[in-house]
């Protein structure tokens, strides 16, 4: 992935590059009934912070994270280093091999669309394997234009019945839902806003825009907070 090293040097110094809490990630292993010696993956892992809570979780598991840009993997290395049972890669997630019991992916399916990202992931599941992703969603009725400029860059964004759709048409049973809105969003645009502020100081023009460019994204977030949502979709394989 060709990004600028102004965005990376942003992003890496974060702990994740989405919304996200360790408890979103707890409630889906308790709702999926997932224990034991199992193989996970965590797909599009950025800088690694699901991959901990997985590892930690999971105790008895191997949990792989996986993340294109090597300067995200790079950073994440030392979280994992004291776990055992986590490592990072660098690696593409539309080619994964596994096979996975569990494959988790916050915020990332949509670089590979949600019906292409299922589909690829399909040959990837073990046995009896579940799918957990979570994707932007429209919550429906009148959009506030804060609410669509903030989507803009997801041109294929549609609503939950149409998240449902997409995963039906991969082939895919869904298990339960959780609508991630507000407290997620909060902490994460909260460490967005602290390194935009230590990152301000003598920055250079492409810096700078790079900086102005996330603090927009924090101000539309910060228009309309009960309406930017994400959902954790937990799916099987029909
Ligand atoms: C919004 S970030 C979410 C990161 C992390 N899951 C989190 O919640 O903090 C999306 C991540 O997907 C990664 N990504 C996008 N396309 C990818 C691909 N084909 N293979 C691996 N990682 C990819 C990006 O590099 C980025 O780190």
């Amino acid at each position: 992935m060709d990004l600028p090293p102004e965005f990376l040097t942003l992003y890496s110094r974060l702990d994740r590059q989405g919304p996200g809490l360790p408890e979103d990630v707890t409630w889906a292993l308790g709702r999926l009934g997932l224990t034991g010696a199992l193989r996970v993956c965590d797909a599009g892992c950025g800088t690694g912070a699901d991959t901990v809570t997985l590892a930690e979780a999971l105790p008895e598991a191997q949990v792989e994270g996986i993340d294109a840009v090597a300067a995200f993997i790079e950073a994440g290395q030392a979280r994992v280093a004291g776990l055992p049972n986590a490592a990072l890669r660098v690696g593409d997630m539309g080619a994964l091999e596994g096979p996975y019991d569990l494959i988790w992916s916050a915020g990332a399916i949509y670089f590979l669309g949600v019906t292409e990202g299922l589909r690829a992931w399909r040959a990837a599941l073990a046995p009896g394997g579940v799918v957990a992703f979570s994707q932007g969603v429209f919550l429906g009725g009148d959009e506030p234009q804060a609410v669509r400029d903030f989507w803009a860059p997801e041109p294929g964004l549609t609503d939950r019945e149409g998240l449902r759709a997409q995963v039906a048409e991969a082939g895919y049973e869904i298990l339960d839902t959780r609508l991630l809105v507000g407290a997620p969003w909060a902490a994460y645009y909260g460490s967005v806003a602290r390194e935009i502020a230590a990152l301000r100081e003598g920055a250079s023009p492409a810096m700078t825009a790079v900086l102005d460019n996330s603090a927009r994204e924090v101000e539309l977030w910060q228009e309309a907070p009960e309406r930017i949502a994400y959902e954790l979709v937990l799916a099987r394989p029909d």
